[in-house]
């Protein structure tokens, strides 16, 4: 089992900085194991328990949030001009080196996963992991039988670009449906009803394989995944890790 420096481990927690871990460790305000720690440099075992003025500290370093993205922001950590979705996050988050898993163009709203964790980011994004993407689609015109054939058959995009077989759902509204695309081609939904000739209008993602997004989520808002959520959508990314 691996160990870790206190300082380290209370800084990881995104709630401090490491210069404020160390004075909280000499201030006596953190046990571990129920015992007051005193030195900032000790290492402790993973599996050792942290408090912290008695709360016990959430070390995990990896963190899975999924967000309700709005319209309006930039799928990117940091941008010179604009805001981007790593605003939404509380301090605390911010200080953990969260990134969007893949992108949604800026219009773009619904669910967005943000984490630290670059194997999981890369597993969900890899094009052979296929991890299906649904989003509703609201386009100018109406959405027919002959466009789900076309999409069902493999969209040729205007430059060329052969698209992977993807799934049209209908609605009850014909301007509106449910498209769902197993690769993440740059502006894919909107390149691929654009050459069916119905220009997106409206985009909002729905669903990332196992997960959906929470309906009790507004936009802006976000939570972690839970550990069950986590791992359902992990393996579907079986394909993805070879
Ligand atoms: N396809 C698009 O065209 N835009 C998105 O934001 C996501 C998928």
């Amino acid at each position: 089992m691996g160990q870790t420096r206190l300082d380290k481990r209370i800084c990881d927690s995104g709630r401090w900085t490491r210069s404020e871990a160390r004075a909280l460790i000499r201030a006596g305000r953190v046990l571990v194991d129920g015992t007051v720690a005193r030195s900032p440099e000790e290492k402790y075992p993973d599996a050792a328990s942290i408090t912290v003025d008695g709360a016990p500290l959430d070390c995990r370093r990896t963190r899975y949030l999924m967000l309700h993205k709005p319209a309006g922001l930039l799928s990117a950590t940091e941008d010179r001009d604009q805001p981007t979705v790593l605003d939404l996050l509380s301090p605390e988050l911010r200080r953990l080196g969260l990134f969007p898993v893949g992108r949604l163009d800026k219009d773009t709203t619904g669910l967005l996963l943000l984490t630290n964790d670059g194997d999981f980011a890369h597993r969900v994004t890899a094009p052979k992991s296929r991890v299906p993407k649904r989003y509703l689609a609201v386009v100018d015109g109406a959405l027919d039988e002959s466009d789900a054939a076309a999409l069902e058959a493999g969209i040729t995009l205007g430059d060329g670009t052969q698209c992977l077989s993807a799934h049209l759902e209908r609605t009850e509204r014909a301007d509106t449906g449910y498209v769902t695309v197993y690769e993440g081609r740059y502006h894919q939904v909107k390149r691929m009803l654009a050459a069916l000739g119905k220009p997106v209008l409206r985009l909002h993602r729905a669903r990332i394989g196992a997960l959906a997004l929470d309906p009790a989520l507004a936009p802006g808002q976000y939570r972690e995944l839970t550990e069950a959520e986590r791992a359902a959508l992990f393996r579907q990314t079986e394909n993805g890790s070879k």
